[in-house]
């Protein structure tokens, strides 16, 4: 069977000092704020792959559709040997391009979730044999190094997770992955589009509330790792679009005023009645915005590719030599 390495970029206690300045900062700030970073533990990585199988949450689906027409086009554009993928998650729709990248040497998932790396590469070492699978538990914002593997690479950022950074970061993210590329090597991104709001907020308020569950998770998380007394059934889901910012929010609202301690930070918070706590946006693209964006970031969009019903869309940007 062919090597599968799984590399802590960051020691254990990083990731708990991370989510101890995240939490502190956040819940004592107004609007309290949490990074959506924190979902992801194993229970939020399962839920997140419900998700992606609801009937309201169509951009895995429209992904896959552009992977499936385009991803010989991607392969032959790129030429890559190294496939990295960051927020890898299940690496399932990746699967698509493994199969069409025939000179690929090793791929190399990136995820804070280390349940899904794990699972994700042990099956893809047993269905690819000759496949070099190097992961790596790390933080795509925090300064990413990447392993010395043959290139060119293809740096790969599916989902529409992107939209999951705002504005300033993503200029920062995206600097940062051009600075990761050599020429030859390329970026391949995947983003949500703009499309009617009745859409948009199905896709983050499902009729089976698997999403407002994965919401939920942070508390849960929160508490697990920090002893805090988070009830999740005194909030509840909030998804709503902001049509100015072009993203959905998801929130948690507080339905009663409460106090909850977080013991690991010595603190007490306060929450109003209806107070709410903003766990993540979700930025939705158009053409334009995100070709500036790239091009700011020293980058250019060669190819831009969307499903057939104009829901999402993969762009390629190559490094010229
Ligand atoms: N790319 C997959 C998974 C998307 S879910 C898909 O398209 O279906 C988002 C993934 O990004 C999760 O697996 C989560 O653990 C990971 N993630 C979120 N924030 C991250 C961060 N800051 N650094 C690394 N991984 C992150
Ligand atoms: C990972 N990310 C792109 C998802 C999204 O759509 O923003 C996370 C998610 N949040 C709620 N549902 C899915």
């Amino acid at each position: 069977m062919s090597p599968f390495l799984l590399t802590r970029t960051l020691p254990e206690d990083a990731t708990e000092a991370a989510l101890r300045a995240d939490v502190l900062r956040g819940l004592t700030r107004t609007p309290k704020t949490l990074p959506p970073k924190w979902f992801y533990d194993a229970h939020g990585s399962e839920l997140f792959e419900k998700i992606t199988e609801l009937p309201e949450y169509y951009p895995t689906r429209a992904e896959r559709e552009i992977l499936i027409h385009r991803a010989v086009d991607i392969a032959a554009a790129t030429g890559s040997r190294t496939l990295v993928e960051l927020g890898s998650g299940s690496s399932d729709k990746t699967r698509h391009l493994l199969d069409a990248m025939p000179s690929l040497h090793t791929y190399v998932p990136v995820d804070v979730s280390d349940s899904a790396l794990r699972q994700a590469g042990e099956a893809l070492i047993a269905e690819r044999p000759g496949l070099d699978v190097h992961a790596l538990i790390a933080d795509f914002t925090g300064g990413l190094a990447l392993p010395d593997t043959p290139g060119p690479r293809l740096v790969a950022f599916l989902g529409g997770t992107i939209g999951n950074l705002p504005p300033a970061e993503r200029a920062v993210f995206l600097a940062g992955v051009r600075a990761l590329l050599s020429p030859g090597d390329a970026l391949l991104l995947g983003t949500d589009l703009v499309k009617d709001e009745s859409v948009l907020v199905a896709a983050y308020d499902d009729m089976a509330g698997v999403t407002a569950e994965f919401n939920k998770n942070v508390l849960s998380v929160i508490n697990r790792e920090l002893g805090a007394d988070f009830d999740a059934d005194a909030f509840t889901h909030v998804a709503l679009w902001d049509a100015r910012q072009e993203w959905i929010e998801m929130r948690l609202r507080s339905v009663r005023a409460q106090a909850v301690k977080v013991p690991a930070l010595d603190l007490a918070v306060d929450f109003a009645a209806g107070e709410e706590l903003r766990t993540e946006i979700s930025a939705k693209f158009r053409r334009d915005g995100i070709g500036g964006e790239l091009a700011s970031a020293g980058l250019e969009l060669a190819h831009w590719w969307t499903d057939r019903g104009g829901r999402f869309a993969l762009s390629l940007s190559v490094v010229r030599g």
